[in-house]
């Protein structure tokens, strides 16, 4: 049988049924539940039953596996291989974190509206998040649809934002939230990043706004009129009109286009209820400069490809 798309709105968000994302699917089924991802960017799966592996095998239908950062602490031991990235609220003997614990203090950022991996060279290009176990109240997750906010900016933004390039790291992001405790090697593998404000999605030609809590920066712009920029672009952005709020049910897996929306997690009892959710991060296919023909000031090819 085929796969059945039911629409949240007409053009964000549809749950899609008749799929078994268990075992290794046919190509008409991979066919359209990619367009169904290209058509809406947030796409859900009910009711999934998926060992560790089969989440990470569907993903890799979508492209190539991004690993965690949390692999970039050799010295941390990981609750997940490092194809999952772990955005449970337990640390790695599966109790809930401490108060005081740094992952809590390094999650907290989650909260804030962010794309993921926006903060590396090469982003993400879809995240696949699926629930092992839910709290039964709060920890819900909004999205945002860059593509209808973009669509709905004055002319004067139309204009003024294509030739800009943002800076995005995830010690910006960090910051807004009181954290920084990043270790050496950690620094090293996430330095600034430069990316376009907005895009075009190559499947159907959209537009999209491009932006997160990652932005620090942005080049050829003092920092408190960038900042103010960013902010007034999320404000915008993430109007009720744009968002779409994703109420958890046990085994739901959850698909979004990195490329043209945004999310964040809201809050719920961290001490007190588990939340054990797995993400899978398919990368994009190049930095968004070089998707969009966009120079990037001050840095050759060749200074790139040294690193
Ligand atoms: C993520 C994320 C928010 C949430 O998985 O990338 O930001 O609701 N999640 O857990
Ligand atoms: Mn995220």
């Amino acid at each position: 049988m085929a796969i059945t798309i039911y629409p949240i709105t007409a053009q964000f968000a549809a749950e899609i049924g008749d799929v078994d994302l268990a075992h290794p699917l046919d190509a008409d089924d991979v066919a359209a539940i990619k367009q169904a991802f290209w058509d809406y960017a947030v796409v859900i799966f009910p009711e999934q039953n998926l060992t560790q592996e089969q989440h990470v095998a569907f993903a890799k239908y979508i492209g190539p596996i991004e690993p965690t950062i949390g692999a970039y602490r050799p010295d941390s031991k990981l609750r997940l291989p490092p194809e999952l990235v772990d955005i449970s609220n337990l640390n790695v003997r599966n109790e809930i974190w401490g108060e005081k614990s740094r992952l809590r203090g390094l999650q907290l950022g989650n909260r804030l509206w962010h794309t993921d991996s926006s903060f590396k060279y090469l982003p993400a290009r879809a995240s696949l998040l699926y629930a092992r176990t839910i709290a039964p109240v709060g920890g819900h997750t909004e999205f945002a649809d860059l593509r209808a906010a973009y669509d709905a900016l004055d002319d004067s933004l139309k204009r003024k934002l294509p030739g800009l390039i943002a800076i995005h790291a995830l010690a910006y992001s960090r910051q807004r939230t009181g954290f920084s405790n990043f270790s050496e090697s950690e620094r090293k593998e996430l330095p600034p990043v430069p990316q376009v404000m907005v895009r075009t999605i190559p499947e159907n030609g959209c537009k999209s706004l491009y932006i997160a809590s990652h932005i620090g920066r942005i080049i050829g712009m003092p920092d408190d009129e960038a900042l103010a920029l960013v902010d007034q672009l999320i404000a915008h952005a993430t109007q009720r009109q744009f968002v779409y709020t994703h109420r958890w049910r046990l085994h739901d897996l959850v698909m979004w286009d990195d490329r043209c929306t945004m999310h964040r997690g809201t809050e719920y009892d961290d001490l007190r209820w588990t939340r054990d959710m797995h993400r899978a991060t398919v990368s994009d296919i190049a930095n968004t400069c070089e998707q969009e023909g966009v120079a990037i000031p001050g840095e050759s090819q060749h200074s790139r490809e040294q690193q």
